[in-house]
């Protein structure tokens, strides 16, 4: 059957006096008025194990929103033989059918369930209202319908025939389990990775980040009430080791759908290297990592897009997308100016809890997250080759709050130039603006990661080699625009390098990873 390229789902504004305010809010006070007791879901049983862990928003530590309940190896094994045994029938279960349920649920998080998995994401994980309406609910709602689109279009894809001759093409899913590890940072990625492989016919378990645990679970509920058949997708918490240990062991392991660390996924990758002989079939490794991704501003730039891009594209959501820009190259032209209406920039954003809809800044994720900001924040106070021109106060007494912050550094290599942060830091370097060849050669090696990146200029010239110089550096290369906030079916997105194996999320691309073509001929 045919789906066409649905719409995009608009983004609400939560303006001051809205009704969508107004409904947000009201499930932001319900949920905190109770303490959730949240499952494992293992052959669609709801599973409590007793050992539970809290949940608290990062943004106010002292409340418990709930607690989930951690499974063992015994759980982990269970949820890899109920997707085994739901696998027949979910493979064979016609196309048509498969996508109703997932289109459903997008049409079930655009109406009943948006406040609800809005409210999940600024609870959990410190979203504010905007950041967690274009995450959980736009961009969910946008890769579930999308992906249906995309495989419709592969599914009609068929191999000519010739006379006496008949081909045709079946787009099995993989035999085996599919094992998605999601993380923090996105609802969107946690909702997307189980359910892109189980929409190709795959079945799944599902591991998402403990941070993320309160969002994950209002997606599976969703997934439940559209009909998502039992089995199908398993949601267990339990260790990333222990999980990896027994997935990766397993004959039936046919895929790994990650997003994450550079280290955990170089990891996994080894261990499925040395369990190779042990598999039915050669593992789908699909990961998205690290990123250090750069704004670089030419001299011909318009100040004010440099500054958006810098302010926003490093500190919507405290910087913890893989997209953040965490490096910007500015030309001694306009470093002044730029440097100037940036700090006034960054003092207008107030920083606070989720509930106040004020606040741009809310919390980083958790105190192992807050202590390894503040770590690199310490190290650049105390060195004198660098500077801090806004921000670098952070405190944990409330909740793991970290000012926007703004290091320059005259060392292009600087430490914070070149590692991951995953926080609201941002390191300036400004080059001489006549040297725009060799900076463009700074920022191409200055990183094993290729994530995002952008290019601010006017001069079409200055555009052009950017575009052309820097064709390995970012996998999403923004011009004249911050390099975050990839739409889907616009900027189908993922990295290369070290970034990931460049998969593009919402896309044919990542798509054809879940299946495993069959070529029948027939002759008459
Ligand atoms: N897809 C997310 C973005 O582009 C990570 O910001």
């Amino acid at each position: 059957f045919e789906y066409a390229a649905p719409a995009n789902e608009p983004v609400l504004n939560y303006a001051p006096g809205s009704a969508e305010r107004a409904a947000l809010k009201k499930q932001l006070a319900a949920f905190k008025a109770e303490v959730a007791d949240i499952p494992m879901y293992i052959g669609g049983k709801e599973i409590r194990t007793g050992k539970t862990v809290d949940l608290r928003p990062p943004h106010e530590i002292k409340h418990k929103l709930g607690h989930f309940h951690m499974g063992e190896a015994s759980h982990v094994k269970s949820a890899i033989a109920a997707a085994l045994a739901a696998r027949e029938k979910w493979a064979n279960m016609e196309w048509e059918q498969r996508a109703g349920i997932f289109l459903r649920a997008a049409e079930l998080l655009a109406t009943k369930y948006r406040y609800h998995i809005n409210a999940a994401t600024m609870l959990g994980q410190s979203k504010n209202p905007y950041q967690a309406e274009i995450d959980s609910a736009c961009e969910l709602i946008d890769f579930l319908r999308y992906n249906v689109h995309f495989l419709s279009e592969i599914y009609r894809q068929q191999p000519a025939s010739a006379p006496g001759i008949h081909n045709r093409t079946e787009y099995r899913p993989l035999e085996g389990f599919v094992l998605a590890v999601t993380p923090f940072n996105f609802t969107a990625i946690a909702g997307n990775l189980p359910t892109s492989a189980a929409m190709c016919g795959n079945v799944v378990v599902w591991k998402p980040a403990n941070t993320q645990v309160f969002a994950a679970n209002t997606i599976m509920k969703v997934l439940i009430e559209a009909g998502l058949p039992d089995g199908v997708i398993n949601l267990v918490y339990a260790g990333g080791p222990l999980i990896g240990e027994i997935c990766f062991a397993d004959p039936h392991f046919a895929g790994i759908h990650f997003t994450g660390s550079t280290g955990v996924f170089q990891t996994m990758w080894k261990t499925i290297g040395e369990n190779i002989s042990k598999y039915k079939s050669y593992p789908r490794i699909v990961g998205e990592t690290g990123g250090k991704d750069f704004v670089l501003v030419h001299k011909s730039a318009d100040v004010a897009i440099a500054v958006t891009a810098l302010a926003r594209g490093a500190f919507e959501y405290q910087g913890q997308k893989c997209s953040a820009a965490s490096r910007a190259y500015i030309p001694s032209n306009l470093a002044e100016e730029i440097k100037s209406k940036l700090v006034a920039e960054l003092k207008t954003m107030k920083m606070g809890t989720t509930e106040d809809f004020s606040n741009f800044i809310n919390a980083v994720i958790d105190e192992r997250s807050f202590d390894k900001i503040a770590t690199y924040i310490d190290n650049a106070k105390k060195d004198p080759t660098v500077k801090i021109i806004a921000g670098g106060n952070y405190s944990k007494t409330e909740g793991y709050f970290i000012e926007p912050t703004v290091i320059e550094a005259t060392d292009p290599k600087y430490v914070t130039m070149c590692e991951e942060i995953f926080g609201p830091v941002l390191t300036i370097h400004t080059y001489d603006a006549e040297k725009f060849e060799e900076i463009m050669v700074t920022v191409d090696t200055t990183s094993e990661y290729a994530l995002t990146g952008a290019i601010i200029a006017q001069d079409r010239y200055a555009v052009e080699l950017a575009t052309k110089k820097l064709v390995n550096s970012a996998g999403n290369f923004y011009i004249n625009d911050k390099p975050t906030g990839a739409v889907v079916g616009q900027q189908p997105f993922g990295g290369a390098r070290a970034s990931g194996t460049n998969d593009k999320a919402g896309s044919m691309l990542n798509l054809y990873r879940w299946l495993s073509a069959r070529s029948i001929k027939e002759t008459f």
